[in-house]
């Protein structure tokens, strides 16, 4: 069930791992007795499950999407030598991967002379990218939307550079008449564009931001740490398509191989356009750089030691899976948008349910009808607690009113925001479950409307 064949493929590579070292002297490994180690670990395996089940399509909640078979097997690979990624004199196999698999991934936004790196996650990507944008533009401010990730927020408290939000527009994007508006008081340094947000997967107007910043001049910083697969994609609406066709635009962007790239978590990864901005890393370490005089990934990152096993993992799965249009890599994103569609269709021909605006990736929003904004908003936790008792496992999220306004009718209006769930359809295999999400998703809503009273004034 958790795919065990690959730990036979797995034993062949390490094999063939071992066979590069077989010269050196036989030694006696420090490693417990195998009796203890099968206990401890038999002990790991009981803790752990006590988890959702993250790997099964009935796991439909939260950004969750198991690494792909061969990245946990090089992985794992990997970890038998343990290599750190900072240095040449550290990892110098999964430096050189890192180097292939980003140059990758920058292909994929039209990027051939760019500098990037792979690092802990989208946070630490999007420090980088701050950091950067910080000290080109000093003291200026950094405007993200208010749907943006919480990180840049706190990032920016961290680097202390002024950060202010802008609103959104009833799709969840950024609203473009608000940030020109704010614009004209010239102090802005950077905006982040959101591509693709966590709550509901919405597309920030990259075009209309690039327009605005032929006026203004600001940097531009694309965060893509959900989103930026879906350049891949090819059935995604006008606006999102018209937008990550311009992602190569930004000055920086930030992308997740452990959200949509099919990886263990501890992969995000932090592009520039401009590989001059290299110079603003410059530091001494008088500990690390002797193995060679090629670019060593720590002279470029933040971060001083980091998983070259992430690195592995992600080169193998380029490999057996290429970042190109029409491949099976590509064909697994347009499985988990065809999948929130579909399920999207069904909640909007259903009276029982409120829906905001059809997904633009593969994440969407809805919530059970209810005669209040604030019963629906209690609803949706029982619907998502009766979803559970059913092994289906949905997420809730906070989200202000005006995204719902075309769909509440009668509603009254109690609240500010409403409690809804959220489904983010992110696993390949979402397509095929699509029928039997419903069909328990529905069953679970009926439970938490049956006993209702009939609607009050
Ligand atoms: C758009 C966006 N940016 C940044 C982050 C933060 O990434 P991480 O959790 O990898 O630090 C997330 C996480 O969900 C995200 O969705």
């Amino acid at each position: 069930m958790l795919g065990q064949e690959s730990l036979r493929v797995l034993q062949q590579a390490l094999e063939k791992l071992d066979a590069g070292f077989a010269k050196l002297p036989e030694f006696e490994s420090s490693a417990p007795g195998l009796e203890r180690f099968a206990e401890v670990l038999a002990a790991t395996a009981e803790r752990l499950q006590d988890n959702y089940p993250y790997f099964h399509p009935l796991y439909a909640g939260q950004m969750l999407k198991p690494p792909h078979p061969v990245a946990r097997a090089a992985y794992a690979l990997a970890m038998w030598i343990n290599p750190n990624n900072h240095a040449l004199d550290g990892g110098r196999a999964t430096s050189a991967m890192e180097k292939e698999a980003v140059a990758e991934i920058a292909g994929m936004f039209g990027w051939t002379n760019f500098l990037g790196h792979l690092c802990g996650g989208g946070t630490m990507a999007n420090l980088e990218a701050l950091w950067v944008a910080g000290q080109i533009h000093p003291g200026k401010r950094i405007l993200a939307s208010e749907q943006a990730h919480y990180t840049h927020g706190r990032i920016s408290g961290v680097l202390q550079l002024p950060f202010e939000s802008v609103p959104t527009d009833t799709s969840g994007r950024m609203d473009i008449e608000a940030l020109s508006k704010r614009l004209e008081r010239g102090d802005v340094g950077t905006v982040v564009a959101t591509m693709g947000t966590t709550a509901t997967g919405s597309m920030d107007p990259l075009p209309e931001i690039l327009a605005l910043h032929e006026k203004h001049g600001f940097r531009i910083h694309a965060d893509a740490a959900y989103g930026g697969y879906f350049v891949l994609a090819e059935n995604l609406e006008r606006d999102a398509t018209r937008a990550l066709e311009q992602i190569g635009k930004a000055d920086s962007i930030v992308i997740d191989p452990h959200k949509h790239g099919l990886q263990p978590y501890g992969c995000g990864c932090v592009l520039f356009r401009d590989p001059s901005v290299g110079r603003l890393y410059k530091h001494d370490s008088p500990y690390t750089y002797f193995s060679s005089a090629e670019l060593h990934l720590g002279e470029i990152s933040l971060e001083c030691s980091r998983p070259g096993a992430s690195a592995a993992a992600l080169w193998a799965t380029q490999k057996l899976l290429p970042l190109m249009k029409g491949g099976e890599f590509a064909h697994g994103l347009e499985n988990g948008r065809k999948a929130a569609l579909a399920l999207f269709e069904k909640l909007k021909a259903d009276s029982r349910f409120v829906t905001a605006f059809a997904p633009e990736l593969d994440i969407l929003v809805f919530a059970p009808r209810g005669y209040s904004v604030s019963e629906t908003s209690a609803m949706s936790r029982k619907v998502f607690d009766a979803g559970a008792r059913r092994d289906l496992h949905l997420a809730v999220a906070e989200l202000p009113l005006h995204f719902w306004q075309k769909d509440l009718g009668e509603m009254k209006r109690d609240c500010d925001t409403i409690t809804c769930l959220r489904s983010v359809l992110m696993k390949p295999e979402h397509l095929e479950w699509t029928g039997r999400v419903w069909d328990l998703l529905s069953d679970a809503t009926s439970e938490v409307l049956s006993p209702r009273p009939a609607a009050r004034k």
